[in-house]
């Protein structure tokens, strides 16, 4: 079978990514390219399909990025999508002018009307919700298109030229709020360029691997492995691209919950690497003894997180390699450009300059968090580091309030497993993203047998949210939260009493410090 690609032109538009994920979903395999790209690269890439995406321009102003109009001679079917639409109108003898008035731009949600005898539309409802944002509009639609869908203010939201198998769609069928959006896509990927869908992330991940041994030949690679999800499947990565060429440095601060180091070194026992875990614990605790201000206990983990790793490095050598586990959102939800510096920084506790070493691997970079757990998966990681929830760089130093001790930190490690061994026991883990226990500083009296207790009071977090920006606390049924409790004040000396925070964020965080 031919190989079956989709070729994925970006003109700047903020979706750019998420389309190319939502191709993915439906197990076709794509690439994006700038729209600078070169007519004979995309002959030589043989796409079977070409997405244009959308852009922040308006396609008659002076500059606005163009494509080669050789392209709608090459025979491929292509998918105009909001920009993307508009330049394909104003190529093929259409045109496109900025709206007349603000009444006539769309943005938001807006009810449109589908031609179903559109290939595009096939088997889909004749009325849905598109996400529409665009100022532009097609004043006149090019020769040989039809009109496919509107809007009430749109007449033209959607064209097409079967024959040619061009469509253009003035919303953004990859975005969740355009309701059919996903199957649109499909329906262009399979009835209209013919895909078959094999593509997995079986095979992302052979893609992956030959790609990485061609960069790094037979120099050295290092790796911080912070035990999650991201470092640890970008570490899984690349052991099995170049395992003999790698080291994983794990830091193991002693701020871990209970098992975690043993957990993550056992994870990796079966690979051909060079493993190193530093036990630094004596290291951090000392460093934080009597901290209590919750920055300058960041501020000392971030600065001796970067000592242990350099200290490392340099018994490791001249390094050729750093790896990183940047993925998508990380690069998204910092800025385009030097984003991958600045989640290294807030991920692993920043690494060094100083570190030598030539260049800067970022295998998950296009990849979004839930595709990071599948290829976790395809690479044989253990299911519990794949579906792992977020863990702070500074770890339970964060959780501990007030002064840190080495005994304060084995409770809290006791109470915050068993939250989350009542959690799995109640099978509650999916209505959670992040949920752990935290040491107040605060003791109070209780009554344990016959006698008086004066100890912690210990607080219980969860939270339910899709971007960690904000977040609501979640509704962990009484009885759950009962059995918590109840086991907690019985098998962790020091805790006679257990709260639950119900705060949002905003105003709270999800941590405490
Ligand atoms: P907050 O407390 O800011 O947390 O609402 C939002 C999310 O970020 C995590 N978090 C961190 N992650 N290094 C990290 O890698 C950090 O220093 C750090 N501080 C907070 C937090 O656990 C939550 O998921």
């Amino acid at each position: 079978m031919k190989r079956e690609a989709v070729l994925i032109i970006d003109f700047g538009g903020q979706y750019n990514q998420l389309i190319a994920r939502r191709v993915r979903e439906h197990h076709v395999y794509c690439e994006l390219k700038p729209y600078t790209v070169s007519l004979e690269d995309i002959r030589a890439f043989d796409p079977i399909g070409i997405i244009f995406t959308g852009g922040p321009n308006s396609v008659y102003a002076p500059g606005a990025p163009q494509v080669d109009p050789a392209i709608f001679d090459l025979g491929v079917p292509i998918l105009g999508i909001c920009y993307g639409c508009q330049l394909m109108a104003h190529h093929l003898g259409g045109q496109v002018t900025p709206a007349q008035s603000d009444t006539a731009r769309e943005y938001g949600k807006t009810h449109t009307y589908f031609d179903t005898n559109c290939k595009l539309f096939k088997d889909l409802p004749a009325e849905s919700v598109t996400w529409m944002s665009h100022g532009d509009h097609m004043a006149k639609v090019p020769e040989g298109f039809a009109l496919a869908a509107h809007s009430d203010s749109c007449p033209n939201v959607a064209i097409c030229d079967e024959a040619r198998g061009f469509y253009g769609v003035q919303y953004h069928p990859e975005v969740n709020h355009t309701e059919y959006g996903a199957q649109m896509l499909r329906n262009f990927l399979y009835e209209v360029c013919g895909a078959h869908g094999a593509w997995t992330m079986g095979d992302y991940k052979n893609t992956a691997i030959a790609a990485i041994r061609e960069k790094v030949g037979g120099g050295k690679v290092l790796l911080a492995l912070s035990g999650g999800v991201d470092s640890s499947v970008a570490a899984a990565l690349l052991a099995e691209a170049v395992g003999s060429q790698l080291t994983c440095v794990f830091v193991d601060h002693g701020l871990m919950r209970k098992n975690e180091g043993d957990e993550v070194q056992a994870a990796f026992d079966p690979w051909p690497i060079h493993f190193i875990r530093v036990n630094a614990e004596k290291r951090f605790l000392d460093k934080l003894a009597g901290v209590t201000e919750p920055e300058r206990k960041r501020k000392i983990i971030g600065e001796e997180f970067i000592r242990v790793f350099e200290d490392e490095a340099k018994k490791i050598g001249a390094v050729d390699f750093l790896v990183q586990g940047t993925i998508y959102p990380d690069v998204v939800e910092s800025g385009a450009g030097d984003a991958a510096v600045i989640k290294s920084h807030h991920n692993v506790g920043g690494l060094p300059d100083t570190v030598d070493f030539k260049e800067i691997i970022e295998p998950l970079r296009l990849l979004f968090k839930d595709e990071v757990r599948q290829l976790g998966r395809e690479l044989g990681l253990p299911e519990y580091l794949v579906t792992r929830q977020p863990f702070p760089g500074p770890g339970l130093a964060i959780r501990v309030i007030g002064d840190i001790t080495r005994e304060k930190l084995d409770t809290l490690r006791e109470a915050d497993f068993i939250f989350r061994d009542e959690v799995a026991k109640a099978h509650l883990e999916g209505t959670m993203d992040q949920y752990f226990a935290v040491l107040t500083n605060m003791r109070s009296v209780g009554v344990m047998g016959d006698g008086r207790t004066y100890d912690y009071t210990l607080a219980l977090r969860s939270v339910t949210t899709s971007d960690f920006m904000t977040a609501d606390w979640t509704r962990i049924p009484y009885e759950v939260l009962d059995a918590v409790s109840t086991r907690i004040v019985n098998s962790v000396p020091g805790i006679n009493r257990v709260v639950y925070d119900i705060t949002a964020k905003p105003p709270a965080t999800v941590e405490w410090e």
